[in-house]
């Protein structure tokens, strides 16, 4: 059988658009605003280069020797106990579940993009209003735009490696650059910038609590889209030969400071024409648009912009979201593509369903258990628990399991002297880490 691979440009692209999506654009501006700025962004920097670059390495190097699915790769990559270590590759099932609510939240773009054509709440209180209504009682809106979000990524999918995830990360990725770059250049010409740099910047202990450390870690497996198999299914597809050294850098620096620059823009529009950095995850659905309405005209350019730039980031993540499962059932029970992309597709729309649900006054309370609806807790197990634990097993496997030599054979050529450095970290540091996060994630600490 003949294997597509992806492009040098196409890997990083395609791996970099996994990690750069709604986790970069929604999701840290609003943790960030929460935990108060600088320090929290600090917490989470630190994690990235201290952990999160090891362990992209590490899952790289799974796909990249093992070169099937993740179970397959992990059972053939283990010298002994391949039952157990198989284990480790169905975390692509993390993804099948993150995608739940991640469709949900992309269809909410869609809907945004269209409506910020025509029509942006004037006041903090209207754009608060319209997005409630939306979330609580509009099930047809949200359904139709779920139904979409579906049928685009259920149908790359059907196209493969080349003709589907590759082609769709080279159109989107570059576009959703050039959208966020330029909104960031006006952005910077704004007086209320040098605000938004001291904010993101300065750190303030005071603000950060154990909770705050324990979301900056998480935080940064999540917008690395690491410990779920979706680095590792993508390298499986690498070309031989590849730097793994500096792929993984680059996917870490391209979602990193594309990060950064979200963050910063999205603060000094919100000190420049809005209430500050406002908190909790409505802050790109509600203060947003009620900033871009103090703009003028432009503000309408500028949102549908915003809109489109964070629906492509969602959209090229969630193909990585779902080919781990996709590739497993291709591999393993010799599906054809479209059969294994539709059945994939399917499990996720019609869970995705339960979860809007949830948010839905009338059906709200049925789907709540303790302090969290579905919808929350499909978000809060996945990111908070299957992600770290599934790193925490890959960093083990590479570690410990897969016999040095191999390790050394690909990796070390490109880290030099540090490779002694890298592997230590994976072994030791890495796994204590995680461990003291996911015991104060359970809370037990
Ligand atoms: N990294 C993606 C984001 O920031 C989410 C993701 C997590 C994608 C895990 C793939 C795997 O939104």
């Amino acid at each position: 059988m003949k294997i597509a691979r992806f492009s040098r440009i196409g890997f990083i692209l395609a791996a970099a658009g996994s990690a750069v999506g709604l986790g970069n654009i929604w999701k840290f501006p609003y943790v960030t605003g929460e935990y108060g700025g600088g320090a929290f962004v600090l917490i989470y920097l630190i994690t990235v280069i201290l952990i999160g670059f090891s362990i992209m390495i590490a899952e790289m190097l799974i796909g990249y020797l093992g070169r099937r699915d993740g179970v397959t790769s992990f059972e053939e990559l283990a010298p002994r106990n391949k039952n157990l270590w198989k284990l480790g590759g169905f975390q692509g099932l993390a993804g099948l579940f993150i995608m739940i609510f991640y469709s949900v939240v992309i269809g909410w773009i869609f809907h945004y993009v269209v409506t910020s054509l025509t029509h942006l709440p004037a006041t903090v209180a209207e754009a608060e209003a319209t997005f409630n209504t939306m979330l609580n009682s509009d099930v047809w809106t949200q359904l139709f735009y779920h139904t979409i979000a579906f049928i685009w990524i259920t149908y790359v999918l059907t196209k493969g490696i080349k003709g589907g995830i590759e082609k769709l990360n080279m159109i989107l990725m570059p576009t959703l650059m050039i959208i966020l770059l330029g909104m960031f250049a006006y952005a910077v010409s704004l007086d209320t910038f040098s605000q938004a740099v001291s904010f993101m910047f300065t750190p303030d202990w005071s603000k950060i609590d154990s909770d705050a450390f324990v979301v900056a870690v998480g935080h940064a497996f999540f917008t690395l889209s690491l410990g779920m198999g979706a680095i590792m299914t993508y390298s499986a597809s690498m070309e031989k030969g590849s730097n793994l050294v500096t792929n993984a850098f680059w996917v870490v620096f391209l979602d990193t400071t594309i990060a950064i620059i979200a963050g910063l823009m999205l603060f000094t529009f919100l000190y420049q024409y809005g209430a500050g950095p406002a908190k909790g995850p409505g802050l790109v659905f509600i203060s947003l648009p009620a900033a871009f309405y103090e703009m003028g005209i432009i503000g309408n350019i500028f949102a549908v912009l915003f809109f489109i730039a964070l629906a492509f980031a969602g959209l090229t993540s969630s193909v990585s979201l779902v080919e781990p499962m996709v590739q497993y059932f291709i591999d393993r029970f010799n599906f054809t593509r479209l059969k294994a992309a539709i059945s994939m597709g399917l499990f996720f729309y019609l869970i995705g369903i339960i979860a809007l649900l949830s948010n839905i006054d009338g059906y709200k309370e049925a789907l709540t258990w303790g302090d969290k609806n579905f919808f929350d807790w499909v978000d809060y197990i996945t990111a908070a628990i299957m992600l770290p634990l599934g790193g925490l097993v890959m960093a083990i496997f590479v570690g410990f399991v897969i016999e040095k030599s191999r390790v050394e054979a690909a990796v070390k050529p490109h880290l030099g002297f540090a490779f002694e450095i890298w592997y230590f970290s994976l072994r030791y540091i890495t796994p204590i880490a995680m461990f003291i996060v996911m015991l104060s994630l359970m809370g037990v600490l």
